[in-house]
Order: structure tokens, then C-alpha cells, then sequence
């Protein structure tokens, strides 16, 4: 009786030891959502040849990362907006010439969405 007392019902530790396994799943989760791959961020970046016009900190034909990253400071739809720009070929303009913006080659979404976190915290 006392035996199925204590464990029928689950022992108060299990639940409380579960709860913090679930918190701390959670975190983890978050700073892995969080973390930029810096490395294969600019490995992507010099595939595309991005950096014909685009530097992190210098004004070329197109705005600097450190610019980009300040127009979408606090937006939380930064994210989304890089990816559609890299993957959606906009026009663009330059030096008063249209042209598309160059349709990034990625492995996957994922790679793009990294380099899209990359360009956001220079
Ligand atoms: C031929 C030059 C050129 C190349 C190559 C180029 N871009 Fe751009 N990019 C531009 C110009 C010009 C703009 C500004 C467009 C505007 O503001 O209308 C721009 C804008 C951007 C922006 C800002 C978008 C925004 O919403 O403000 C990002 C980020 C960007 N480019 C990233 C990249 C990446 C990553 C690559 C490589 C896959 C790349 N660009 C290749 C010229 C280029």
C-alpha cells in the first residue's frame, strides 16, 4: 500500500526534475537559435561574391553590413527581410542602372538565415 502510495502517483522529485529538464531543454534550444556560424556566414559571403559590393563596415555599391544591421536594429522582422531580399532577386539600382540583386546560391534555408543573423549583428 505505502509503496503504491508513493510511486503510483509519481514521486513530487520526478515531477520537479522533469520541469527543469523541460526549462533547461528550452534554453538550450534558444542560445543554439541565437549562435551565428560566423565562419560559414563569410565562406557564403565569398562563394556569392557579395563582397564586390558589400563590405562589413565600408560603403560600397551596396550599404555596408554595419549599415544594414542598424536599419534593422530592434525590427523583429530583420530576419525575414534579409532572407527574402537574398533569395528573391529585388531590383536594385546602381549608380542609376536597374539591375536584380544577385539570387544567393546556399547549400539550404538554414545557411541563409545564418548569413542573414550574421549581417544583422555587425
Ligand atoms: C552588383 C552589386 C551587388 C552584389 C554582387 C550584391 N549586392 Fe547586396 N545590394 C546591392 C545594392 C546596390 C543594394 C541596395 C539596394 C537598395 O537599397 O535598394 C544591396 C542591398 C543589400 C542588402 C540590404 C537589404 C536591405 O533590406 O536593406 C543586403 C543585406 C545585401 N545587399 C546583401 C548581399 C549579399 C549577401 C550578397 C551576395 C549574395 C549581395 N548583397 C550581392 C548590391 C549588390
Amino acid at each position: 500500500m505505502i509503496r503504491n502510495d508513493v510511486f503510483g502517483h509519481g514521486h513530487p522529485l520526478t515531477f520537479v526534475k522533469l520541469l527543469l529538464g523541460v526549462s533547461m531543454a528550452g534554453a538550450t534550444l534558444c542560445a543554439q537559435a541565437q549562435a551565428v556560424d560566423v565562419a560559414a556566414a563569410e565562406a557564403l559571403v565569398l562563394a556569392n561574391k557579395c563582397n564586390k559590393c558589400h563590405s562589413v563596415d565600408k560603403q560600397k555599391d551596396g550599404p555596408s553590413f554595419q549599415k544594414t544591421a542598424a536599419k534593422y536594429k530592434g525590427k523583429a522582422d530583420g530576419e525575414a527581410k534579409l532572407f527574402t531580399h537574398l533569395t528573391t532577386a529585388p531590383m536594385i539600382e546602381i549608380d542609376g542602372i536597374k539591375e536584380e540583386h544577385t539570387k544567393i546560391k546556399a547549400k539550404d534555408d538554414a545557411a541563409v538565415k545564418n548569413l542573414a543573423k550574421y549581417i544583422l549583428t555587425r
